[in-house]
C-alpha cells in the first residue's frame, strides 16, 4: 500500500534543477553540435599539438586534368588568429584541387536540403573555383564562384543536394595558377532555430527541457597554459573565453583536454544563444587561475592573475551589460543586443590544489563587488578525491559560495545505495549543484540506479537547487569517455538509456514533494544486465598493458593498446589510446557473470601505470 501525505507541506523542487552539462569531449563541438561539415577548415591542424596531425588532416589532393602542390604556409595569413591557409599551385589544363572527408565517414548529405559553402581566396589572376559535392559516385551538389585578382576575399554560394549519403565529399577545384583558400566551410541550411546547431543533436538536447546549460566543460576549461594566442600559439591554452568571440574567421583553434583540436566555431556568444533557444539558463564555468585534471600550472603572476580577475568580469558584462558597456556592445554587434541574462558563474572545475585558495577569493570577491545578484558556485572535486572534497566544502563554506558544484562517476550500486545522500546535509550553508554525475555503464540498468538515486535529489530538492549527467554528447567515432548521454554519428543520434531517464524527470518536475510511505514486500531489484563492471579512472595517472583476470582464471582483456583507439570484444567497454600509447580510462564487463547486484565476484586488474608530472590522486 502507498500512502501520500498530500496536505503536507513537503519539501519545494527546485525549479532549475535539472539541466545539463555541455563538455567539448568525445568531439561534441567539432563533428558533433556544431554543424559545420568540414574538418580542419582552417588548416590549423599541426604535428605540435598532436603526433597523427598535419595541416592538411581530413584534405587530400584531386587532380582534374591538371597538376597540383599543396603546401599549408603562414605566409601572409588571413589574419592574426589564423595563421595558416592552403596554397594550391596549379599547372596545366584543366583543374586541380583539394577534397574534405568530414567527419566520420565523410560529410552527410540529404537529397533535397540546400548547404551553403563560404570560403575565403586569393588569387593573383582572377579565376574560377569549381566546388563539388561527390557522393563516389557522381557530383550531387555545384557551385561556381569567381575569385577577383588581389587579396584575401570572402566567397560565398549554397547549392540542394540531389542525393543523400553520409560519406560525401566537398572537393574545391581551382585553374592554372596559385590560390590561396583558408576557411573552407560547408553548413546545411537549416540548423537549430537558425544558430549554427546540428538540429537533431539540438533537438534531442532540447528534448531535456534543462533548466541551465553548464559550458564549455570541464577538464576542457582549465587545463592549459594561460599565455593567450597571440603570445603562444603552440601549446595547449587554456579556456581563454575572448579567444572564441567575434568572426569565426578570426578564431584561433586549440588543442583541447581531450586529445583534439577544437574550432571554436561554437563560442561563449553560441553557447549562450544556445542556451536561450533551449529555454535554459546559462551556467558558464571559468578556471581562477588554477589548472585541474592532473595537471597543475597555477597562475601566480599577480598583473596575469588580475587580467583573468577582468577578464571574468567582462564576461558578465558581456552577457548582461548594456550595448552601450565595452562588451554588451561586442554581444550586440554579434547580433544580441538584448541582455542573455545571465545568473549564474561556476568558479573552477575539480581545482583540486592549495592555489585554488588562494585565488578563488580573488574572483569572488570581484564579482561580488561589481554584480551582487550573480549566484556563485565553487566546487568541490570529485567525492574520490579524498579529503580533498571535505576541505573545499569547507572552503565554500566559509567563503559562502552560492552553490557547491560535486562530481562523482560511481557504479550502479553506489548510486542505488546513496539515495539518502542528501537526507542529512546542512541546510544553512551552501546549496548542493551536482554538476556532474553518472553510473558507470549504459545499460538499462544504470539508468535504473540513477532513476532511483534522482528521487532523492528531489526529495532533498531544498538542498539540491541543480543537478547535470555527465557527460552529454560522444560521436561513436571519437570516444574520450563512456558512459554519456546522447551517442551519434555524422547522420544519426540517440539518446542512451539514462539520457530517457533524465527526460522522464525532467519533463515531469513537480513542485513539492510529499511524504509517502510504503507497506509491502519489496521486491529486490535484480541486476539484469548478468554482468559486472570494473573501471578505473584517474585523471592523473596514464595506463598501459591492462589485464583484467576472473577469480577463475579467464583473462578478460590484456592489451598494451599500441593499435590506437577502439572496443574491445566482444563489446566489454571501449578504450582510447591518449598519446604515446596509455589510455586514461579503461572499462571491462564480464559477459558471462550471472552474479546480479546482489552477489560480488572476485577480479585482478593488473596496470603498468605512469603518473604525470605533479600529479596526484
Ligand atoms: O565529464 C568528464 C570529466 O570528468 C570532466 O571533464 C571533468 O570535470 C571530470 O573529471
Amino acid at each position: 500500500k502507498l500512502a501520500v501525505d498530500t496536505g503536507a507541506k513537503g519539501t519545494k523542487v527546485s525549479p532549475d534543477l535539472y539541466g545539463v552539462f555541455y563538455e567539448d569531449i568525445n568531439h561534441a563541438a567539432d563533428g558533433g553540435l556544431y554543424a559545420e561539415l568540414v574538418q580542419n577548415r582552417s588548416f590549423e591542424f599541426n604535428a605540435t599539438d598532436e603526433r597523427s596531425y598535419t595541416g592538411l588532416t581530413a584534405w587530400s589532393k584531386t587532380e582534374r586534368g591538371a597538376t597540383a602542390t599543396l603546401a599549408v604556409t603562414g605566409e601572409d595569413p588571413l589574419n592574426a588568429g589564423n595563421r595558416n591557409h592552403l596554397r594550391l599551385d596549379v599547372t596545366g589544363d584543366g583543374t586541380a584541387g583539394v577534397s574534405n572527408a568530414g567527419f566520420n565517414r565523410g560529410l552527410p548529405l540529404k537529397a533535397g536540403r540546400r548547404y551553403d559553402l563560404s570560403l575565403w581566396a586569393r588569387r593573383s589572376e582572377a579565376g574560377p573555383l569549381t566546388v563539388t559535392a561527390e557522393d563516389g559516385r557522381s557530383v550531387i551538389g555545384k557551385a561556381t564562384l569567381q575569385v577577383k585578382a588581389g587579396g584575401w576575399a570572402k566567397y560565398k554560394a549554397s547549392f540542394t543536394s540531389s542525393a543523400t549519403t553520409d560519406a560525401g565529399r566537398l572537393i574545391v577545384q581551382a585553374p592554372a595558377g596559385r590560390t590561396d583558400l583558408d576557411m573552407v566551410s560547408l553548413f546545411p541550411r537549416d540548423t537549430f532555430k537558425g544558430h549554427g546547431m546540428r538540429t537533431d543533436l539540438a533537438e534531442l538536447i532540447a528534448g531535456l527541457e534543462p533548466r541551465f546549460l553548464r559550458f564549455p566543460g570541464g577538464c576542457v576549461t582549465n587545463v592549459g597554459t594561460y599565455d593567450p594566442y597571440s603570445v603562444n600559439q603552440d601549446r595547449r591554452r587554456i579556456y581563454q573565453w575572448k579567444e572564441t568571440i567575434g568572426p569565426v574567421e578570426e578564431r584561433p583553434t586549440n588543442f583541447n583536454f581531450w586529445g583534439y583540436n577544437q574550432s571554436y566555431g561554437i563560442g561563449y556568444y553560441e553557447y549562450f544563444q544556445f542556451a536561450e533557444d533551449i529555454g535554459a539558463e546559462a551556467l558558464p564555468v571559468l578556471s581562477v587561475g588554477v589548472n585541474g585534471c592532473g595537471e597543475n600550472r597555477p597562475l601566480t603572476d599577480e598583473a596575469k592573475l588580475a587580467q583573468w580577475v577582468r577578464d571574468t568580469l567582462d564576461l558578465i558584462e558581456f552577457a548582461n551589460g548594456p550595448v552601450t558597456s565595452a562588451w554588451g556592445k561586442k554581444r550586440a554587434r554579434m547580433g544580441h543586443p538584448k541582455p542573455f541574462g545571465l545568473e549564474y558563474i561556476g568558479l573552477g572545475n575539480e581545482e583540486i590544489y592549495e592555489e585554488f585558495f588562494a585565488n578563488y577569493p580573488k574572483f569572488a570577491d570581484a564579482i561580488r563587488a561589481k554584480y551582487p545578484t550573480i549566484k556563485i558556485l565553487s566546487n568541490s572535486g570529485q567525492t574520490s578525491q579524498g579529503g580533498w572534497f571535505d576541505r573545499m566544502w569547507q572552503f565554500a563554506r566559509d567563503q559562502k559560495a552560492d552553490l557547491v558544484d560535486e562530481h562523482y562517476y560511481n557504479n550502479p550500486d553506489w548510486f542505488l545505495a546513496n539515495n539518502h545522500r542528501y537526507d542529512s546535509y546542512d541546510r544553512s550553508g551552501p546549496k548542493v549543484f551536482v554538476g556532474e554525475y553518472a553510473s558507470r555503464g549504459n545499460t538499462f540498468y544504470n539508468a535504473l540506479s540513477e532513476a532511483s538515486f534522482m528521487t532523492g535529489l528531489e526529495r532533498n530538492s531544498d538542498v539540491v537547487r541543480l543537478a547535470s549527467y555527465a557527460p552529454l554528447l560522444a560521436n561513436v567515432d571519437y570516444v574520450d569517455w563512456t558512459p554519456d548521454l546522447i551517442w551519434f554519428d555524422n547522420d544519426q543520434a540517440y539518446g542512451s538509456p539514462s539520457y530517457h531517464v533524465q527526460r522522464l524527470f525532467s519533463t515531469n518536475v513537480g513542485e513539492r514533494i510529499v511524504p509517502s510511505t510504503f507497506e509491502g514486500e519489496a521486491e529486490p531489484v535484480e541486476d539484469i544486465r548478468g554482468a559486472v563492471g570494473l573501471g578505473a579512472w584517474n585523471t592523473a595517472v596514464r595506463y598501459d598493458d591492462v589485464k583484467v583476470t576472473a577469480a577463475d582464471g579467464t583473462v578478460l582483456l590484456a592489451d598494451d593498446f599500441s593499435a590506437g583507439s577502439g572496443t574491445w570484444s566482444p563489446g566489454l567497454g571501449t578504450w582510447a589510446v591518449q598519446d604515446g600509447g596509455y589510455v586514461q580510462s579503461a572499462q571491462v564487463e564480464d559477459a558471462r557473470s550471472t552474479a546480479g547486484s546482489a552477489g560480488w565476484s572476485n577480479y585482478t586488474m593488473e596496470v603498468t601505470a605512469r603518473k604525470t608530472a605533479g600529479a596526484e590522486g
